[in-house]
């Protein structure tokens, strides 16, 4: 039930950092999107849900993401936002807290939301990462001065997902309730296969070339229900050759930073892939 959130219809920023976060992909996504009529709206790697806010309001969104906190997080965001927001910035930014917060464990869906929304903030870049028992290990993120969305800005993100289910699960299960006439944004964790690191790590959980082919099955069953995709990944030869599917391929570029002004690790490029019409 929401009954804090606040209508808007401008673009909604993502309350998180979020390692791989499409924000800077947006002027593109948009151009690509068009006036295409979009039915419901998917998104199966959520991470900081930057894509889904900005390209929106939808009538109907399914989000997921296998992060069970990143997914209960904003199921409180949407359902509390104000007494999200008060409680997160209400803890001091400093190392001696920082430490308390992460060592703490949270009594409810508000405090878990609030600390994880706090932990992002002031944590080192806002990686997500867990240690073999599940417990968030991620540095203190030093003395910068860390911005921990406003309730005004938690209300803007809840108004958003008031028309949107939010499940914890994996990437292929989005299929179950995909239509015609919907889009399916792609956004996964980037594995190219043959390189040395051969795998990225989210959470507990590797992503491997195994589960880049079984998103190449999701298009196959996207594209036989007469829906649309648009699939971000790696510019490298094995994806190239794994999503062929006869559709537009878009190399885009951008500066690789995990974040902060001194993490710019010059420029790395990738790959869209879609269905949708382009123009040229
Ligand atoms: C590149 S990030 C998405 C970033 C997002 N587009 C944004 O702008 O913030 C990839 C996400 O995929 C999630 N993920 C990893 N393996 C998954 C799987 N098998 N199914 C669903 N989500 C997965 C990770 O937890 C992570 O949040």
């Amino acid at each position: 039930m929401t009954t804090e959130a606040s209508e808007t219809t401008a673009s909604v920023a993502s309350p998180l950092r979020w390692v791989g976060g499409k924000r800077w992909l947006i002027p593109k996504l948009r151009k690509l999107v068009g006036e295409t009529e979009i039915a419901a709206y998917h998104e199966p790697f959520l991470g900081g849900a930057s894509v889904f806010l900005a390209l929106g309001p939808f009538s109907k969104a399914h989000l997921s993401d296998t992060n069970v906190e990143l997914i209960s997080a904003f199921e409180a965001i949407r359902d509390y936002p104000t007494r999200v927001a008060n409680k997160a910035r209400a803890y001091a930014r400093d190392e001696e807290t920082y430490y308390k917060v992460r060592a703490s464990i949270p009594g409810g869906l508000i405090e878990s939301a609030a600390r994880f929304l706090y932990l992002n903030h002031t944590s080192f870049n806002g990686i997500y990462r867990v240690n073999l028992a599940g417990t968030y290990n991620v540095p203190f993120g030093g003395e910068r001065i860390a911005h921990i969305p406003t309730a005004e800005q938690l209300r803007a993100v809840a108004s958003r997902l008031e028309q949107a289910t939010l499940k914890a699960d994996d990437f292929a299960k989005c299929i179950d309730r995909v239509g015609a006439g919907d889009l399916v944004f792609l956004d996964p964790p980037y594995t190219v296969a043959h390189n040395e690191n051969g795998f990225v790590k989210y959470n507990q959980r590797l992503f491997s070339f195994e589960d880049q082919r079984r998103l190449s099955k999701l298009v196959d069953e996207i594209k036989e229900r007469d829906a649309h995709y648009i699939l971000a990944n790696a510019a490298h030869d094995s994806i190239v050759e794994l999503f062929d599917k006869g559709d537009s391929v878009i190399k885009t570029s951008r500066r690789n930073s995990v974040g902060g002004a001194n993490a710019i690790r010059g420029s790395a490029k990738e790959l869209l892939f879609t269905n949708l019409e382009t123009a040229g």
